[in-house]
């Protein structure tokens, strides 16, 4: 299905990007491939369908399949070594404010911080060569606009930031000049964006309904304007029976969506998933999707 060893999931809430994103992950893992299947849903449930008690960080699900979330505890994290006391030394000699409050303010004013750090994070992972397969669940849409949106509004941020802090008479408090982190910080910027293009291969899951499917339209051009695209698409709960006029119903309304998928879609890999009549969940359940990914 892949030749890139990342693969994000991305889509709107609750079409089965975890279920699809678990399957995908299973499936390498079966291959014989180091797999790590990672969050960075703030309220994730990989956990949940993978029915795991064991919460180590990576925590292993079966052979070959490690399974990690990444929260705001990790991004403060990866926050603190890059650039945590640098800047924070710079704005405490300004303003009486304690560390955590700090990292906390300063991830919430800036559009797009913690994203840029969550590329960043599966960047470097992916650089480590620890695994051969990355499988990356994301949140509800938004989430994948921002990472998209992130590296412009950073830049358009910190556009009148040389000026401003230029002005400030510091001294030498921190070890790197300010103008230098924020050079640093543009550059991981761009480094994460060409990550993002060239190493790292979108998934779309959708469901065959009228809000979904119009959605589609408004997120490919929202791709497109940026550079990206989705190669692949997974049409996710479609219904296969029609033993009865409630089923068929739906089964029709369903099929004039999926043909509109398929047409907008021109391209890109479209895959069709049954809805099962039960829900997905253990290992069990998660290999009936794979097979059906991997046909
Ligand atoms: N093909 C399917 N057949 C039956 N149930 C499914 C199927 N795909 C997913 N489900 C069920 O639908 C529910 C939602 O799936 P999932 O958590 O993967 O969606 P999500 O897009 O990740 O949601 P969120 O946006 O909340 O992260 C789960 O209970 C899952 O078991
Ligand atoms: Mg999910």
């Amino acid at each position: 299905m892949t030749q890139k060893n990342v693969t994000m999931f991305g889509g709107k809430g609750g079409v089965g990007k975890t279920t699809c994103a678990g399957a995908t992950a299973l499936h390498y893992a079966n291959e014989g491939l180091n797999t790590l299947i990672i969050s960075t849903d703030p309220t994730p449930s990989l956990f949940d369908i993978f029915e795991m008690n064991d919460h180590n960080k990576p925590a292993k699900v079966t052979n070959n399949l490690h399974l990690a979330e990444l929260g705001t505890e990790e991004v403060k994290e990866m926050w603190n070594n890059k650039f945590g006391h640098e800047v924070y030394e710079v704005f405490s000699s300004m303003v009486s404010i304690e560390y955590d409050e700090f990292v906390d303010f300063i991830t919430s004013i800036l559009p797009g911080l913690q994203e840029e750090f969550m590329v960043n994070y599966i960047r470097e992972l992916a650089l480590s060569g620890t695994y051969d397969r990355i499988v990356w669940d994301t949140a509800p849409l938004g989430q994948t606009m921002h990472l998209i949106n992130m590296p412009e509004m950073l830049r358009n941020h910190l556009k009148p930031a040389p000026k401003i802090y230029s002005r400030l008479k510091l001294g030498s408090i921190s070890k790197r000049s300010i103008l230098k982190v924020l050079e640093d910080w543009s550059e991981i910027s761009a480094q994460d964006m060409q990550f993002l293009k060239q190493d790292v291969q979108f998934t779309m899951v959708t469901i065959p309904e009228a809000l979904a499917v119009h959605q589609l339209d408004g997120i490919f051009a929202e791709f497109a304007t940026h550079d990206f695209k989705f190669s692949q698409i997974i049409i996710n709960n479609i219904i296969e029976t029609n033993d009865s006029d409630f089923l068929r119903t739906k089964r029709e309304q369903q099929q004039g969506y999926i043909k509109r998928i398929h047409s907008i879609c021109d391209g890109m890999q479209v895959i069709e998933v049954p809805l099962f009549p039960h829900e997905i969940k253990g290992l069990q359940g998660v290999a009936e999707i794979s097979k059906v990914l991997f046909r």
